[in-house]
């Protein structure tokens, strides 16, 4: 039988654990790619005193002799890439002839990261609160067939056409529409063939290079970044990123067809955070949500904004589970709850007098639907060191029963703590 292929994909807004859970996933998997987003991805890998968080670089690299590759979905800042293979280098870790980047990928310019600031300062009260990577404006650039591709960073005329097309609208915008400096073709010119130099020698084409290697019996796990309802189109829109982060983006992100996927494991937190503006019906406001941050440590990983907590949301996780055909999923951050009195599962919203088991259709509603929480026992003690389920208090044992049986999901995983050993299996995924 053939190995199996699969997708792992952040179930709610982000930070679910998925550089965790993909790291620990990648000693069975030959091949790691990430097929969306960018630098606005942070992913923490805890391996005994080394703690890492991942940018763009796929968070299985730290497993030896695993190829890690960035598909022509993912959008990258040249800046912050070769400072996250420098980070690597000094820590021993070896990349050649094991890190590669698809040809078609894009690239987040200097004008992309302005554009990105200066758009949110605008907005004012309505800012999305994105984390100023750029990353909106070189996929809207992508998408206006203005972008430019890694390979074109390697052609000295092809680029600098490609950076005038850019910033002919860019730069009356700057100028008289944002207030900003504008830029000079010139300026960027060399600095970007420069990093072309540097890219080249990682340049494939994403799909024949897995597919070729599918053939032969290798097997590939494709990394989420954010999360599902950070997707544009099914998320909470127009909160969310500027890319499709749900499953089955992964194989046009990277050039792979549906009948190749074999798993898809959604990665919740046994509660909810979100960093940003926007919809957040389970969000505690007050000393419970301070108590699970402080707890939780949720500052963001790369931009350190504190994150908005609240109560596990089941209307979430079975959407999720729906939009990307889940197989299966790993809870984590359990740990976190332990200690809290009372703790409540959000199990559908009211919304004008009946209850309702989806996101509501119109934003103008967001803040009408309010949710309907099913209140659990809590329990206390520290659970970061077990490691088999039965051995867990028996109140932790019943929410997670209880989530299982509310979302129809089996629980694969459940993480007790940041650490690789801190993973208690309940069902193998490969
Ligand atoms: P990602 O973006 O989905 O990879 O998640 P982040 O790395 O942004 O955020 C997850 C945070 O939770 C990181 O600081 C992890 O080290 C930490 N973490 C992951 N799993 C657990 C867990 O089970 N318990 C605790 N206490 N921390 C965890
Ligand atoms: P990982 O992969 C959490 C959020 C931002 C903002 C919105 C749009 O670590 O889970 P963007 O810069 O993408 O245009 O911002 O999306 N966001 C994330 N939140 N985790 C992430 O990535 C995120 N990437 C983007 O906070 O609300
Ligand atoms: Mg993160």
């Amino acid at each position: 039988m053939r190995k199996k292929n699969i997708i792992v994909v952040g179930l709610q807004w982000g930070d679910e654990g998925k550089g965790k859970i993909v790291d620990l996933l990648a000693k069975d998997a030959d091949i790691v790619a990430r097929y969306q987003g960018g630098n606005n991805a942070g992913h923490t890998v805890v391996s005994g005193d080394l703690s890492l968080v991942f940018r763009l670089v796929p968070s299985g690299i730290l497993n030896e002799e695993k190829i890690c590759i960035l598909g022509n979905g993912v959008v990258i800042d040249p800046v912050v890439l070769f400072q996250e293979l420098e980070d690597l280098k000094a820590i021993g870790i070896n990349i050649k002839g094991r890190f590669f980047i698809s040809y078609k990928s894009h690239i987040i310019m200097p004008y992309h990261k302005r554009l990105d600031i200066a758009r949110e300062r605008l907005r004012g009260a309505g800012m999305i609160g994105t984390t100023g990577r750029g990353i909106g404006p070189a996929y809207e650039d992508k998408v206006a067939r203005l972008g430019i591709r890694a390979v074109d960073l390697i052609n000295r005329d092809l680029l600098y056409k490609k950076i005038v097309l850019s910033l002919k609208e860019k730069n009356h915008l700057f100028k008289n529409v944002l207030g900003e400096d504008v830029f000079n073709p010139d300026d960027l010119i060399e600095e970007y063939l420069n990093y072309g130099g540097k890219i080249q020698e990682f340049l494939i084409d994403s799909s024949i290079f897995i597919n070729e290697r599918l053939d032969k019996g290798f097997n590939v796990m494709l990394e989420g970044a954010q999360g599902t309802f950070l997707d544009v189109d099914h998320g909470t829109y127009p909160y969310v990123t500027s890319s499709n982060t749900v499953g089955g983006s992964a194989l046009s992100g990277i050039g792979l067809g549906p009948t190749k996927i074999d798993e898809v494991i959604g990665i919740t937190k046994a509660y909810t955070t979100r960093v940003g503006e926007g919809y957040f019906p389970t969000e505690l406001k007050g000393e419970e949500g301070r108590v699970i941050r402080d707890k939780g440590e949720e500052f963001g990983s790369v931009t350190g904004r504190p994150r908005r907590c609240g109560w596990f949301d089941v209307n979430l996780i079975k959407e999720a589970g729906r939009l990307n055909g889940a197989t299966g999923m790993a809870v984590t951050k359990l740990d976190v709850l332990s200690g809290l009195g009372k703790i409540n599962i959000c199990t559908g919203y009211m919304l004008n007098g009946s209850v309702i088991n989806h996101l509501p259709f119109s934003s103008a509603d967001y803040d009408k639907a309010i949710p309907v929480y099913e209140e659990m026992e809590g329990w206390s003690g520290d659970i970061s060191s077990i490691k088999s389920f039965k051995d867990l208090p028996v109140n932790s044992q019943k929410y997670i029963l209880r989530i299982e049986d509310l979302t129809g999901l089996r629980i694969n995983m459940l993480s007790v703590g940041k650490e690789r050993m801190q993973t208690i299996n309940l069902k193998n995924i490969f």
